[in-house]
């Protein structure tokens, strides 16, 4: 499913409380610039944040592609337990295909 990145960016205004997409300043969580491809957990500017869950996923060989983050976001503990984003996830497969579409396109302002 070909998500759309323009709606995506409103469904990301629940992210946007502590994520920043478009430039790399980490809120209350990671900088999502560049987040498709990235490994897991490797954030340098991040690193002493991270929580081991996560860190441990990128050990593993977790890379961030559309499928993978598609069911991050649908469960984010479910998908991976321990972690420590404190968001319920989305429920919308039309939300979570935008909102991925988004992130890949490497949003500028
Ligand atoms: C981690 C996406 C909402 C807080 C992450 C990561 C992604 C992500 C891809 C992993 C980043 C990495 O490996 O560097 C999103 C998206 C959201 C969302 C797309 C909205 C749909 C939120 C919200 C919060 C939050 C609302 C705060 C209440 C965090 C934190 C981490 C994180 C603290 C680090 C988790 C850990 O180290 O265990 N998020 N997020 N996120 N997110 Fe979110």
């Amino acid at each position: 499913q070909e998500g759309d990145p323009a709606a995506g960016k409103t469904v990301f205004n629940k992210c946007r409380a502590c994520h920043e997409a478009e430039t790399d300043r980490n809120k209350v969580g990671p900088s999502l610039l560049g987040v498709i491809g990235r490994t897991a957990g490797t954030l340098e500017s991040f690193q002493s944040r991270y929580s081991p869950a996560m860190k441990e996923a990128g050990e593993q060989g977790l890379v961030w592609d559309e499928e993978n983050l598609a069911a991050y976001l649908r469960d984010p503990k479910g998908f991976m337990p321990g972690n420590k984003m404190a968001f319920a996830g989305l429920k919308s497969d039309e939300d979570i295909a935008n909102v991925t579409a988004y992130l890949k396109a490497d949003p500028k302002p």
